[in-house]
């Protein structure tokens, strides 16, 4: 057994490689990509180190071209749930008595294996599966999950760090406990890291994970869960079962040993999961700990002193890349009336020269949205958009799902500051602008407060330093992650811990150390070296006794 206080490498953000023309990175994930495309793969769940075929199977598709078929997955039920929690139960002892440093190394390994033989494989799946440009999938399956796993052996480290004074006579010790029970972890579409850190931030505390990754991106879950395997962790740390949300969750919310859910997803599901935990509250062994990430109406807001350039800029990247689908993307504009006549013209000019297409081809900006639904919601939002008097369609304004889900980037104009493009989440390329009085910069930032239930980014833009404090007051609940003259998306692990409440979420910030707080149960020792003999008080001494 080694002994020592272990201090982790200091973690630094994993550079972001550019994938130029003529480079080796271009290359390699080029050839990778073709691969992945010449073959169907079968696709398992893994439950206790073992891979677990029904023959319910379910097809990965290419979002941009749905009639390719990347990958068949084998669909689990509610049997392969109960399966899948005992192979957790079962791992937890010895996975729990590892030494921190020892499960900190396992996953500092994966971050190595993605930062180099893993990377083209992580970034070909995501951009195949599920329609990310290169630059969207190198920040996101590389560079965001080799930091998070990176980060979060250093936030471990500090939360072991942090133990608590001992007065004389004393040593009092806190023993940083995994929670009880086993952690569900339901992951999204929308970001392979975030698919790689909600199983395996709970796991590198000592817990052990039952792993429910979206259906629309299965594909790329399966290599981060090859990743891991290869990287060290032990069969049964953390256990991938597929298949409808509606299938296998609810047997898994309300079994007694529930200790934790970490989620990413929609509003609607995380309010019916917490629905349900709370209908079985006096059921579990102990309180589950519920840490969700979901919607945002995220806001741009520009104040008269805006630079034209760059807001122009941080609506197009902000709003249209990644087609809209992040939890942050600009959804809404508050545009005072003394710019929007240039930055229309601007946005107008710029959006019709926008790339979109397949991924694989480096010279588009814009892929399809992941799915049929997705397709069909926002088909509809740009049909409102077109035909209602209220709205006004700048550019974009169609879509097409023939070969792909392609949805145009859509920028359009509200004269109701509460209508629905304004305050509804769309998860899509869609960008609602309201045009405000320039005099009525305060009234807007209170519009803009009041206007969403949600809670998650926000920018704000200006020259006027004054107005930038009054917005950031303004504002202060509004979003989780507040901008300053920089689009509302593209969070740094370690940079910008990410999240933010109302219906947003339990802003536990992923990213940050108080998300890894969530996973642990500190336990406070305190040792006495002499204890007392007597259960008498001086005061209770009569005249003249000493002791
Ligand atoms: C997300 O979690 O959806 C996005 C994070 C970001 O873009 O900042």
């Amino acid at each position: 057994m080694s002994c020592g206080h272990f201090k982790v490498p200091i973690p630094k953000n994993e550079p972001v490689k550019d994938y130029a023309p003529g480079s080796p990175e271009r290359s390699e994930l080029q050839e990778t990509i073709a691969r992945m495309r010449s073959a169907t793969r079968e696709i398992p769940m893994v439950i206790g180190g073992r891979e677990v075929r029904t023959g319910t199977l379910a097809d990965c598709r290419e979002p941009h071209d749905h009639a390719h078929v990347i990958g068949r997955f084998h669909q689990g039920s509610a049997a392969h749930v109960a399966d899948a929690i005992a192979a957790a139960q079962k791992a937890k002892p010895e996975w729990a008595a590892m030494p921190w440093e020892a499960r900190a190394a396992i996953f500092l390994r994966a971050a190595d294996l993605l930062a180099t033989r893993y990377r083209p494989i992580l970034n070909g799946a995501t951009i195949v599966g599920q329609s990310k440009n290169v630059m969207q999938a190198e920040i996101d399956s590389a560079c965001e999950l080799i930091d998070f796993l990176r980060y979060n052996v250093g936030y471990m480290s500090e939360i072991m760090r942090n133990q608590p004074e001992s007065g004389a006579g004393v040593w009092n010790r806190l023993d940083y406990r995994p929670l009880e029970g086993f952690v569900l972890a339901i992951t999204p579409f929308n970001f392979t890291a975030i698919a790689g850190n909600l199983p395996s931030a709970p796991a590198m505390l000592g817990n052990t994970v039952v792993w429910k990754p979206a259906s629309t991106a299965v594909y790329s879950a399966h290599f981060v869960m090859q990743l891991l395997m290869e990287a060290g962790l032990p069969d049964g740390v953390i256990n991938m079962v597929l298949g409808s949300g509606r299938e296998v969750g609810p047997s898994a919310l309300v079994h007694p040993d529930l200790a934790g859910v970490h989620f990413t997803g929609s509003t609607g599901v995380f309010r019916q999961m917490w629905r349900l935990l709370g209908d079985n509250i006096a059921d579990y062994r102990t309180y589950p700990r519920i840490v969700g990430e979901t919607g945002g109406k995220d806001f741009v807001f520009a104040h008269p002193s805006a630079d034209i350039d760059s807001l122009a800029t941080a609506l197009v990247r902000g709003a249209f890349e990644y087609q809209g689908q992040k939890c942050s993307a600009a959804s809404r504009a508050y545009i005072p009336d003394n710019l929007w006549p240039r930055l229309r013209e601007r946005l107008g000019d710029e959006i019709a020269t926008i790339p979109m297409g397949d991924p694989a081809d480096f010279g588009n900006l814009m892929g399809a949205v992941i799915d049929r639904a997705s397709f069909d919601k926002l088909a509809a939002a740009q049909r409102e958009a077109r035909e209602s008097a209220d709205y006004e369609v700048i550019a974009g304004g169609e879509s097409d799902p023939s070969k792909g889900y392609f949805v145009a980037p859509t920028l359009v104009k509200s004269a109701d500051p509460k209508s629905r493009l304004m305050s509804e989440e769309l998860f899509g390329p869609l960008l609602t602008v309201y045009v405000y009085p320039e005099r009525d910069f305060l009234k807007t930032l209170r519009l803009c407060d009041e206007t969403s239930p949600y809670g998650l980014t926000g920018a704000i833009f200006s020259r006027d330093r004054q107005a930038a404090v009054i917005a950031t007051e303004e504002l202060r609940h509004a979003a989780g992650n507040f901008y300053i003259n920089d689009k509302p998306t593209g969070a740094v692990v370690g940079q910008q811990p990410f999240g933010g409440g109302r219906a947003s979420g339990t802003n536990d910030k992923a990213g940050g150390i108080w998300n890894m707080l969530r996973w642990v149960s500190p336990r406070t020792i305190k040792e006495t070296f002499v204890p007392p003999t007597d259960y008498r008080y001086p005061h209770m001494w009569a005249q003249g006794e000493r002791r």
